[in-house]
């Protein structure tokens, strides 16, 4: 965990400062970018487009009249997609994300679903989101806030740019709670993911960093009570897989 006063973070395992370690997640995802898709399928057995169907489903954007949705650190648009495919016309999707190479990878995708005129993509920074106060009704991050090294930050970036009533949903990697499954991933995790990426994108580092970062994660509960801290009510999270995933959820009330 990070706070405005600290200077330093982790990067996976290691420790650096806190300006260092956004350069570092942005070499790992400028190596990874064209490979980002087929790498998640081939990590996660495909299992991550079921997380995202549960994650996205939660959102229910308004079919009818105005919807504006932010997506942060949203990549090459897998949340967005899902987002524009339920909304109504009228909405306004924002895929952001601090990485050029995901974003192209993302517009270039959203092209061939036919989904460009409904999806504008910004190149930002979670922690500074050039937006106006309260102006979207609702916030996702999928599998990205552990990468941004100010996580309190990010949380008020977050709070700050949504309307009251609006929900601010995360989807983040989490802690497996069932006992053996727990060694189960670990040892997939720490062998495997890299292993692939070694085969897959030909570097092995990259995934090493993914599957570190994770671990430092904090738990469940305790991420709720950053979301708390950062001005979010009737907070709570819920578990999938296991715990491999969780989803965390509150409203700007
Ligand atoms: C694991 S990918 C997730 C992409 C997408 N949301 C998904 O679920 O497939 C993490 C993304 O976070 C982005 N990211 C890292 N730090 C960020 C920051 N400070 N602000 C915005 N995006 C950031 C990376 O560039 C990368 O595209």
């Amino acid at each position: 965990m990070t706070s405005e006063r600290e200077t330093s973070t982790h990067f996976g395992f290691s420790e650096v400062g806190l300006d260092e370690k956004q350069g570092l997640v942005d070499d790992v995802f400028h190596k990874v970018a064209r490979r980002y898709d087929i790498m998640n399928d081939l990590m996660s057995g495909g299992m991550h487009r079921l997380w995202k169907d549960v994650f996205a489903a939660k959102v229910r954007p308004a079919r009818r009249g105005p919807f504006r949705h932010l997506d942060v650190a949203g990549g090459t648009g897998d949340i967005a997609f899902r987002i524009a495919k339920a909304a109504g016309p009228e909405a306004e999707i924002v895929v952001l994300d601090i990485n050029g190479d995901m974003l192209d990878v993302g517009r270039d995708r959203a092209q061939e679903r036919g989904l460009s005129d409904k999806l504008e993509f910004v190149q930002a920074n979670a922690e500074s989101l050039p937006f106006p106060d309260a102006h979207f009704d609702a916030y996702t991050i999928a599998f990205g806030i552990r990468n941004v090294p100010r996580i309190e930050v990010a949380l008020a970036e977050a709070h700050r740019v949504l309307k009251p009533g609006g929900r601010f949903l995360c989807l983040e990697f989490s802690q497996v709670a069932i006992p053996g499954l727990d060694k189960i991933y670990e040892a997939y995790s720490f062998n495997v993911i890299p292993a692939i990426g070694k085969l897959v994108a030909g570097d092995g580092e990259p995934y090493r960093y993914l599957v570190e970062s994770i671990q430092r994660f904090p738990r469940a509960d305790e991420f709720e009570r950053m979301i708390r801290r950062a001005g979010f009510r009737r907070t709570g999270f819920e578990r999938l897989t296991g715990g491999v995933v969780a989803i965390h959820s509150g409203w700007k009330l």
